[in-house]
């Protein structure tokens, strides 16, 4: 999707389909609905329904699909745990299901925990596809939403210096926000995991190729004192097959209010998708810097609004 007039009738599956501009056309779609309507009924797909087929669990992502559908006068069919509600129970195949649920839908949102499998869902669907998360892979709508947060902030996306904190070998919403930050120029993030959690080689040189400027760090001393945002991220728990060792390493690095007043710039945003586990303390929350809990949350609802706009208003 390397232009900004093609979203109509498309999937979204990764950042990689996206350009410069068509980040921008998102963006600008999304400020627009933001201005517009807080939380006023819009009635733009009056008459269309998109289906949610969640099979891991969610609280953002599903809802603000959910809401955003809803919102611009839209309907949803949704299944939060098709793999009890749906007839994959009975052993339908993804392909199956997508094919029954295209027959009643104008575009699925679906969230999967094996990477891949939204490309099979995409392939497989005559409706588009929206990836909402899949396994370890990409999570491509939480990174829009989180590069509007910084962007709406700071208005640009170049030159910035940020701060990924957490899971970044499973964090689906790390790889897709180091894609998009990526086609960027002049950006530099530093990534703080314990060393069993950092990025996958294969993932370091892909990023680093395209000139985003990686630098692992080890320890909270080494983080940078004037970056423009911190990205928490929590140790992803359904990843790992050996659960004395997600305890040993879940609370490796932790936001505290002490480490905000220590290393935090004035305007130093403070991010994190959610859900937190422990590893930001309550004490942040009030921070006018923080805003996962207010302003980063709540734009993934426009940010959603303005794809289905996109994809589903030629
Ligand atoms: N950020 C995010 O994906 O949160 P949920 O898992 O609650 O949707």
């Amino acid at each position: 999707m390397k232009n900004s007039e093609i979203f109509f009738g498309k999937d979204i599956l990764s950042l990689d389909q996206f350009d410069k501009r068509s980040i921008e056309k998102v963006f600008a779609t999304a400020a627009k609905i933001k201005k517009t309507s807080t939380k006023k009924l819009l009635r733009t797909l009056t008459g269309k329904v998109a289906g949610l087929l969640f099979f891991e669990p969610s609280t953002r992502t599903f809802s603000s699909n959910s809401a955003g559908f809803k919102r611009l006068g839209g309907q949803t069919v949704e299944h939060q745990n098709p793999n009890v509600t749906s007839s994959t129970v009975k052993g339908e195949t993804i392909e199956d299901t997508v094919r029954m649920m295209e027959q009643y839908c104008d575009l699925l949102v679906i969230r999967h925990p094996i990477k891949g499998t939204l490309e099979i869902a995409a392939n497989a669907s005559s409706v588009p596809v929206i990836n909402a998360g899949d396994g370890i892979g990409e999570h491509p709508t939480q990174a829009l939403l989180d590069m509007f947060t910084i962007w709406e902030k700071f208005k640009t996306l170049t030159n910035l210096k940020g701060l990924m904190v957490g899971d970044m070998l499973n964090g689906r919403t790390v790889h897709s926000l180091i894609r998009g930050l990526s086609m960027y120029p002049n950006n530099t993030i530093y990534l703080l995991s314990p060393k069993q959690l950092k990025l996958s080689r294969e993932e370091f040189d892909l990023y680093t190729k395209r000139g985003i400027n990686l630098i692992e760090i080890d320890s909270i001393d080494q983080i940078p004192s004037d970056c423009h945002f911190w990205y928490w991220t929590r140790v992803q728990k359904e990843r790992f097959a050996d659960k004395k060792e997600y305890e040993r390493l879940k609370l490796s690095f932790i936001l505290t209010k002490k480490l905000v007043s220590k290393k935090a710039g004035k305007d130093t945003l403070l991010m994190h998708p959610l859900p937190r586990v422990g590893e930001i303390e309550t004490a942040v929350d009030s921070d006018p810097r923080a805003v996962y809990l207010t302003t980063e949350a709540r734009n993934g609802m426009y940010v959603r609004m303005a794809l289905f706009s996109l994809i589903l208003k030629s």
